[in-house]
């Protein structure tokens, strides 16, 4: 990889050497609007070189989608082109946009057909490390690929060597053809812990490595894009900070602690040093259960000219970071029910009030509030500007990534004080957490487990903003 300074050094090289005769004006166009993003179908060498190719979908000729990089307070506009033979559409996770770029089939926005188009075009007011992915089908779609790392750049990004993001997945592949296991709905995944896959990669790669000297800062931005799947992260040979959560940036750098835990569509930057000695390598490591794996390599050779640096300053916060209003918000409160061993008996679907094995039968297994799947009326209209408390109260088995729409939101901690703000929270078995948001963007946002089979399966919601 290369540095800030080098990429645009080298861009510069590249449109100069390209240019030759070609007019300002055409440039000028060009660069107004960059080729669409193309959903489609490719081959990707997912499993190691002896085993065959992987159909997936993507938004590149590779996985993840194309890495789309725009500075704060800019705007991107992109086209999206529909190559695939069913419907889909973009979402552009944690990005406090305006509603009707959110990129959610049926609530925002037609799902475009296959052929067609759709014109995203939005300001990014927060810099971080954020995604995009589909939200038509998104328990097929994203399991399918259909996703890509979004970074907005701070004006003045802090000093490191290396920018690196680092894409998190896993595929369910079946060990004969390295194909993807075609059913995305099977009743298992739905009413258990979702999708999840037999083979994680970095970056789609199963040994993705970098280069490193001893003595590198790096600026690492983890993205979790697996359906389903939480990841226990820890490091070996890198030591460093926590920068920011979900794209916002921390009011103090925090120390990696021993376990990062990233649940699906969580984001994490970190800053850390290289601490392994040349010709070692260090690592970012994956916990399953009581093994360890190496999920990503960091091959150390020769070394940086500091050895060690101060702990860095916290990043540039971002505008309108504050949760103010606690004491005089309105209170709303969510039982998260349903799934295998739950105690679910009965709820409401399409406005109907239905037992567990008839909702069951129709491959409906949670409810959010008692209220299976989305409603033609919002859970709870907000007015514009509430402060809203959100308690949410985990009734079931299993742990849920519930994702907040259009908005960030700040965890009340025990104690009164406020958790850092982030745009979605693991909620794990039989907990009860409670979220604070100021409902500052106005339109219909969706509140969903981030497990996509779970919000495929009934637990996805959604809020009006007026
Ligand atoms: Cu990242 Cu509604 O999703
Ligand atoms: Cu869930």
């Amino acid at each position: 990889m290369v540095t800030r300074r080098d990429f645009l050094k080298s861009t510069g090289a590249t449109a100069g050497a390209l240019l030759g005769g070609a007019t300002p004006l055409a440039v000028f166009a060009q660069a107004a609007s960059p080729a669409p993003l193309r959903a489609r179908e490719v081959s990707v060498q997912l499993l190691p070189d002896d085993y065959p190719a992987t159909r997936i979908w993507s938004y590149a000729d590779a996985t993840p989608g194309e890495l789309l990089k725009v500075r704060q307070g800019d705007w991107l506009r992109r086209r999206l082109v529909n190559d695939l033979s069913t419907a889909t559409s973009i979402h552009w996770h944690g990005i406090r946009i305006d509603n009707a770029m959110d990129g959610v089939a049926g609530l925002t926005q037609d799902p475009v057909p296959p052929g067609g188009t759709f014109d995203y075009a939005f300001n990014l007011p927060d810099a971080g490390t954020f995604w995009y992915h589909a939200h038509t089908r998104s328990y097929e779609q994203v399991a399918r690929g259909l996703y890509g790392a979004l970074i907005v750049e701070e004006a003045e990004p802090p000093e490191v060597d290396r920018d690196e993001v680092l894409v998190l997945d896993d595929w369910r592949l079946k060990p004969e053809d390295a194909q993807l296991e075609p059913i995305f709905d099977n009743q298992h995944d739905l009413s258990h812990a979702g999708r999840l896959g037999n083979f994680v990669t970095t970056n789609g790669r199963y040994d993705f490595g970098l280069d490193v000297r001893r003595g590198d800062r790096l600026r690492l931005r983890l993205i979790n894009a697996a359906n389903a799947r939480i990841m226990l992260l820890g490091l070996s040979g890198l030591e460093g900070w926590v920068m920011a959560y979900d794209g916002m940036p921390l009011a103090r750098a925090e120390p990696v602690g021993e376990t990062l835990v990233l649940g699906p569509a969580q984001r994490v930057d970190l800053i850390v040093d290289v601490t392994a000695a040349e010709g070692e390598n260090a690592w970012l490591l994956r916990a399953e259960g009581n093994e360890g794996f190496a999920q990503t390599e960091f091959r150390v050779s020769g070394a940086a000219a500091v050895a060690r640096r101060p702990a860095p300053a916290p990043l540039p916060p971002n505008p309108r970071m504050e949760v103010p209003g606690l004491g005089l918000a309105r209170r709303l409160r969510m039982t998260l029910e349903g799934g295998a061993m739950g105690r679910m008996s009965q709820g409401t679907y399409n406005g109907q009030n239905r037992t567990f094995s008839e909702l069951a039968a129709e491959n409906q297994f949670w409810s959010l509030g008692g209220v299976v799947g989305m409603t033609d009326a919002p859970l709870a209209e907000v007015a514009l500007g509430e402060t809203v408390r959100l308690e949410l109260v985990n009734e079931t088995a299993f742990a849920h990534a519930m994702h907040l729409h259009g908005m960030h939101f700040r965890e009340v901690l025990a104690d009164g004080g406020l958790g850092p703000l982030r745009d979605t929270i693991l909620v794990m078995q039989d907990e009860t957490r409670e979220i604070a948001f100021i409902a500052d963007n106005p339109g219909d946002w969706l509140f969903h487990c981030h497990m996509l089979a779970h919000a495929a399966a009934g637990m996805i919601t959604w809020l009006k903003v007026a």
